[in-house]
């Protein structure tokens, strides 16, 4: 091994290598200097990157230091034993997958060490192809714990992010609701003063035009202060209960009645199996704004299909369109309040989060899709058994 830039294991004395080498991939620890430069040769000449010591005690040190993939291990060893070794390792370095390589092996013993943490336990004499296959399959391991530790790590992140936004809803939630509160019984007020005043100028056609304008001021400023009340929860939720089919097809000539000429074609294919189903009265705000907001996209052009259906244990009711769907930079940001892609005046962005909300309060949940195909789909799941449990059986 002369001439090569790697040190040569057995021409060392003591430990071959000492814990300063790093990074460790595999780190061999035994009291007895043949079997150190043994493993040594034979793991590097496989090609990995090899620490060895002497002492349990500087086999943790050098684990503490560095990343250390896969940790072979002597048993009897003094004054820290294989078996301690693993049980302190677990405690601070659980990524690193221990193999022990002892003399004395029983069955006994090896489930012992395994339950402690072992990955695998050679018995010595041991041929160098076993020992390389072992390490092999130990940094496998190895690799899929830290993948799961990636992961984890990564959803920590997610959840801390979104309780963050949680908080910062919450907050923009009081805010708003305060505001709203403040602006309900001086708007009231107003909006009577300009009712009064209209029938007082019907002889003036001027300015009948322009209370007719502050009117619908004032009645579209309404509809945002109640937004923005059932945005924070501070408007009561009708509970009512309504048959589905009824409150579709009512807030399907809400929305067309509104719409007026502007509205495109919309229609209901709701089962025979829920459409009966009585769900609270509030959900026809839900299904008002989908309309709205599908009839927005579509731009009066082409049909929009309200369906339910059941699958498994769930109500399902989906607003499909056939607009032209949202960006994919827009899509995870539409439950937001505030979010609009819509002009000023057009859409304040509570219509998706209110009705998320609503639906939760319901029991249920809101997703929103734009299949390859094209347009959107906006999903309303409702937990069957809370608003039919015959319906699940008479299904099954
Ligand atoms: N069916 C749809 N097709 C395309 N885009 C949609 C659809 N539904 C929602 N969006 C997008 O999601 C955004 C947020 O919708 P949301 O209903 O919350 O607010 P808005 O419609 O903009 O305003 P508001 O409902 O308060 O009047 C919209 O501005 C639009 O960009
Ligand atoms: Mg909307």
């Amino acid at each position: 091994m002369s001439g090569s830039t790697r040190p040569d294991p057995l021409a060392t004395s003591g430990p071959a290598r000492t814990a300063d080498t790093a990074p460790a991939n595999v780190l061999v620890v035994d009291d007895k200097e043949i079997v150190r430069n043994f493993l040594c040769e034979v793991l590097e000449l496989a090609g990995h990157r090899v620490t060895v010591v002497e002492t349990g005690r500087d086999a943790l040190d050098v684990c503490h230091k560095g990343q250390v993939q896969v940790l072979v291990t002597d048993l009897r060893m003094e004054p820290m034993s294989g078996q301690e070794l693993i049980r302190r390792l677990k405690a601070h370095s659980p990524s690193t997958v221990p193999i022990v390589l002892t003399g004395y092996g029983s069955v006994e013993r090896t489930v012992e060490l395994m339950r402690l943490g072992a990955f695998d336990v050679l018995t010595k004499p041991c041929r160098a192809t076993e020992i390389l296959a072992t390490v092999e399959k130990a940094l496998a391991h190895h690799e899929a714990l830290d993948a799961n530790q990636d992961l984890r790590t990564r959803l920590e992140a997610q959840e801390g992010k979104r309780q963050q936004i949680q908080e910062k809803l919450a907050m923009i939630g009081k805010l708003a609701a305060g505001v709203a509160h403040e602006l309900n019984n001086p708007l009231d007020a107003t909006l009577r003063c300009v009712r009064l005043t209209k029938d007082r100028v019907k002889d003036d056609p001027e300015a009948s035009e322009y209370l007719d304008l502050a009117h619908a001021g004032l009645l579209r400023m309404a509809d945002i202060v109640q937004s923005l009340l059932t945005f924070s929860r501070e408007a009561a939720v009708e509970q009512a209960p309504q048959p589905l089919d009824e409150l579709v097809g009512e807030a399907i000539t809400g929305v067309a009645l509104a719409l007026d000429t502007a509205a495109p074609r919309m229609r209901q294919d709701i089962d025979t199996i829920v459409a009966g189903v009585h769900v609270p009265r509030g959900l026809h705000q839900v299904v008002t704004n989908l309309l709205r907001n599908a009839a927005d996209a579509c731009e009066g052009e082409g049909t929009i299909t309200v369906t339910g259906r059941l699958v498994d244990d769930e109500i399902l009711l989906e607003v499909t369109d056939l607009g032209p769907g949202i960006a994919e930079d827009v899509l995870p940001r539409v439950f937001e309040p505030f979010f609009t892609t819509k002009d000023p005046g057009k859409g304040t962005g509570l219509g998706l989060p209110i009705s998320a909300r609503l639906v939760e309060k319901f029991g249920g949940a809101m997703s929103i899709e734009c299949p390859a195909s094209g347009g959107t789909i906006v999903t309303v799941a409702l937990p069957a058994e809370r608003y039919g449990a015959d319906l699940v059986q008479e299904a099954s």
